[in-house]
């Protein structure tokens, strides 16, 4: 599979109100992209991507758990030859003694069912555009469970397992699939986290200069670099610091 630049290249990022879905719509622009389609829930919480008033810029009301509503941006943007499945959530607390399984199924709807709602739809739109690129935002949660966050660790599991399959998948309409697995970054989901973290805007950075490089797999930020090198030597080890982590 050849690298893809962002350079003069149309993308579509979900959940970009915020976080690293909001720095990976900004990275784009200044990294020279044709078009970037911004979108989030609620399409009124853009308001400050759109005040920058860039021509290069639209918005599209996107919720990825509803089927209707994927099908109706796919329809819309059918120029996109690189998807970012950035959406996600988490909260789903822990799993002995809480019976409350909306949590954790909100997490596999938003985490799991999402990008494969989105990639599925998308899988068309990115052949007829040259193959393209499909980026899915995972988590170094997705490689060895942190017992903190066990619901949202099993969804970007499912969601790296589902990188893995539609890699296979769509190899021969020549898309490359990249699987990010970021460590803690500076954004509204990680702020009661007690570690150091990267900013978003260097995630964006980091995954759009690999994909260039045809990288399949992006550790994007020094924290998930060294939690991959430690699953290679010691994976039991791994799992035994996460079960104590934050
Ligand atoms: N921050 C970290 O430490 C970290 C580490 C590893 C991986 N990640 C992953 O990075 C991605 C971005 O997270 P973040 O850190 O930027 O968190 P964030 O600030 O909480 O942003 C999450 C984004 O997902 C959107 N979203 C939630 N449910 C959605 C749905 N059903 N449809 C469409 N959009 C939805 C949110 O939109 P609303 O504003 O409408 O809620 C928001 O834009 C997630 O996949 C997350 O799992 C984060």
């Amino acid at each position: 599979m050849t690298g893809i630049s962002i350079k003069d290249k149309t993308v579509l990022v979900t959940g970009s109100n915020r976080g690293i879905g909001k720095s990976f719509v900004l990275q784009a622009l200044a990294m020279g992209a044709k078009k970037v389609y911004a979108t989030a829930r609620n399409e009124s919480t853009l308001a400050e991507l759109v005040a920058l008033n860039d021509s290069r810029l639209t918005t599209l009301s996107l919720d990825v758990s509803d089927q209707t509503q994927v099908d109706a941006a796919a329809r819309d943007a059918k120029d996109v030859e690189i998807l970012v499945n950035n959406s996600g959530v988490g909260g789903g607390g822990p799993i002995i003694g809480n019976a409350d399984e909306a949590p954790k199924r909100l997490e596999m709807d938003v985490n799991y069912f999402g990008p494969m709602k989105m990639s599925t739809a998308f899988a068309p739109i990115l052949k007829s555009n040259g193959g393209g690129a499909i980026i899915n935002i995972l988590s170094i949660s997705s490689l060895c469970s942190f017992a903190f966050a066990p619901g949202y660790s099993a969804s970007k599991a499912a969601g790296h397992s589902l990188t893995q399959a539609i890699r296979a998948e769509l190899a021969k309409q020549g898309t490359l699939v990249c699987g990010v697995y970021p460590g803690p970054i500076d954004t509204d989901m990680a702020k009661n986290l007690p570690f150091e973290k990267a900013s978003p805007d260097s995630v964006a950075t980091h995954t759009y200069e690999a994909m260039s490089s045809a990288v399949e797999d992006i550790y994007p930020d020094p924290f998930a670099v060294e939690f991959v090198k430690q699953l290679r030597t010691d994976p039991k080890a791994v799992e035994k610091s996460n079960a104590n982590a934050a």
